[in-house]
């Protein structure tokens, strides 16, 4: 990326409260056009509270939120969306008594562009495509997951946020999630993925962001937080 290139979302400094809790302390990251960001840390670390500031459900008391350049804190939610920003949220939410299909077109609905159509859901994921007519409550755990990062991806976003898409599922459907995951990121999307699983969230990116009670405890390539044993493991415990 040239220097002069914005970042597809850049966190400057932000403070984010819950009444008097100041839960994400003066926080910043970068995510790079077309790669993929781990955002890690216990839990408590403050992970699903910045995905949700930077998707408009909380407001920062201070700092930016840049989206390629244009800034877009204070905005209300469906705006953020409108702009590019899908969140597949912690614990997967979907319509359990709607088909695979209809959970998609729900979620498509108002989508100002159509660049990811629910076939092309179904041509990244086909084990969705032969579901599509059941009731998603039906699915297994790993694809409701699918259905739930397909349900972001037919709002058109240009920048994905994963709040722990492994949470609670065997180990190869976890291979499966991250296969997913990977398609994605060479589809061209950038993507935040908050994980607990550590080896995974290395092994898919690019750049790792550690937070540790609510506060940026390091930055930096994926490589070289995952050559440094002894810093995962003072803010993330045992590797
Ligand atoms: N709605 C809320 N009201 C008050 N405190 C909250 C709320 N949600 C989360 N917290 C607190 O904010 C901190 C960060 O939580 P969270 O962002 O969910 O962490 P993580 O996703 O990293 O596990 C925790 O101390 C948590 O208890
Ligand atoms: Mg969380």
């Amino acid at each position: 990326m040239g220097s002069d290139a914005p970042a597809a979302l850049a966190v400057e400094a932000i403070d984010v409260f819950y009444g008097e809790s100041h839960v994400v302390q003066h926080v910043s990251f970068a995510l790079r056009p077309r790669s993929l960001l781990a955002l890690l840390g216990l839990n408590g670390a403050g992970k699903t509270t910045s995905l949700h500031t930077v998707m408009g459900f909380l407001i920062p008391r201070r700092g930016r939120i840049m989206l390629f350049g244009e800034p877009i804190a204070g905005l209300p939610p469906a705006a953020i969306a409108r702009r590019g920003i899908g969140l597949v949220p912690q614990g997967r939410r979907i319509f359990p008594s709607l088909t695979v299909a209809e959970n998609l077109a729900v979620a498509a609905h108002g989508a100002a562009t159509k660049a990811w159509s629910a076939e092309r859901v179904f041509v990244t994921f086909p084990r969705l495509a032969e579901r599509r007519r059941q009731y998603a409550g039906l699915l297994s755990g790993g694809e409701q997951q699918m259905l739930a990062i397909g349900r972001a991806l037919v709002g058109n976003p240009r920048v994905l946020l994963l709040d722990e898409p492994s949470e609670g599922l065997a180990p190869q459907i976890v291979a499966e999630v991250a296969r997913a995951v990977a398609a994605m990121k060479s589809e061209g999307l950038a993507i935040v993925l908050v994980e607990q699983n550590v080896r995974l969230a290395l092994s898919l990116a690019d750049d790792v962001v550690l937070l540790n009670a609510g506060r940026l405890a390091a930055s930096g390539p994926a490589a070289a937080i995952a050559a440094d044993p002894a810093l995962i493991d003072r803010h993330l415990g045992v590797f």
